[in-house]
């Protein structure tokens, strides 16, 4: 007999789904696992504007497949003139769950984020006076420090401070990928969370740079050593749940990847609930997967769970998962987890 795990439908709280042909083509491998997303304002230009955010959603919801049953939570871009009243009316009327903090040039199209935290701050004041979270891409970008130090030396340069110039302001540290960011969230209360991603578990660097450079393993932040790995798998399976899943799903075509100069991003949509069973049976803790993948995100966000069920099933055999998504604008390359996978949705 096929073993089995009933869970209530997962949530995905960090993705890009771009636009246009490249949208119509990956939604549907989110609208298949997953109740909910917070969807990353990365676009060029930003969705800055409540308007943005408007357009952007009816965008999403006409490239939606038939059936599908998936709503869209959109997050607007924090720039230094973001106007805080925009956010406040945005987030009153149901448009908008989060804003998305990108210091400038962290990432992909992250060319107007916010390089004076000074001009933000009534933003982020108003934002802590009405209970809504901050996204926070925690990357320094000064060029004097190293890749792999990046994301530690944002919690003690740029996030401490912030949150103690904001005090009740509520923050995921997205796409946590070090040992010092779990100790972090850890160290402090339940306004602080953090999204972990499905590559972030599975991978450390050696993947990336070892027996020749894998582009499609190169995302940001970029994975790091294997004892920050076990303790990202650590925090995933512990069932604290201030941490959940943001898959961070990132789509680029094969030539934007595999390139002289290619595009950050892992796009892993497609597999994270089988590549997550996995993980999570290695580490004994499928009783956790539902905590991580489908209760403490909304927790978090203060939403009801999704009312849906998923059951995964664990086949005798390997499962096989495209290699490529085909889109309008060309391959998309599915994240591969380096060994077989036995579960499905
Ligand atoms: C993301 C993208 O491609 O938009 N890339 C990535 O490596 N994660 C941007 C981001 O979330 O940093
Ligand atoms: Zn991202």
């Amino acid at each position: 007999m096929s073993q089995t795990l009933t869970i209530t439908r997962p949530d995905d709280w960090h993705l890009h789904l771009r636009d246009g042909e490249m949208l119509k083509g990956v939604l549907p491998e989110t609208t298949r696992d997953f109740g909910r997303a917070i969807i990353m304002p990365n676009l060029v230009p930003p969705v800055v504007t409540a308007n943005d955010a408007v357009a952007y959603r009816d965008r999403i919801l006409a490239a939606m497949p038939e059936g599908a049953e998936f709503t869209p939570l959109m997050t607007l871009y924090l720039t230094e003139s973001t106007d805080a009243a925009d956010v406040a009316a945005a987030h009153a009327s149901g448009l908008v769950t989060a804003v998305k903090l990108y210091p400038a040039g962290a990432t992909t199209n992250s060319a107007s984020g916010v390089t004076n935290f000074d001009k933000v701050q009534g933003v982020l004041e108003k934002m802590a006076e009405i209970g809504m979270p901050l996204c926070v891409h925690g990357e320094v970008t000064d060029p004097s420090v190293d890749i792999f130090d990046r994301e530690a030396v944002f919690i003690d340069r740029v996030l401490d401070p912030l949150r103690r110039r904001v005090p009740g302001l509520r923050v995921v540290m997205e796409h946590i990928t070090t040992a010092d960011g779990v100790a972090y969230v850890m160290a402090n209360d339940a306004d602080l969370g953090a999204t972990i991603t499905t590559h972030h578990l599975i991978i450390n660097r050696n993947h990336i740079l070892v027996g020749g450079i894998k582009p499609h393993y190169y995302c940001l932040p970029i994975a790091k050593r294997e004892e920050h790995r076990h303790a990202l798998v650590d925090a995933a399976t512990s069932g604290d749940a201030r941490f959940f899943l943001g898959t961070d799903s990132a789509p680029h075509t094969d030539p934007n990847k595999e390139s002289a100069c290619g595009c950050a991003g892992v796009f892993s949509a497609t597999n994270t609930m089988s590549c997550l069973a996995h993980v999570f049976e290695q580490a004994n803790a499928l009783d956790k997967l539902e905590g991580f993948a489908s209760l403490n995100g909304p927790a978090f966000y203060g939403l009801a769970p999704n009312a849906g069920q998923t059951t995964l099933t664990k086949h005798a055999d390997p499962v096989a998962f495209p290699a490529k998504i085909v889109t309008g604008d060309g391959d998309v390359t599915l994240f591969d987890p380096g060994f077989p996978l036995y579960w499905t949705t």
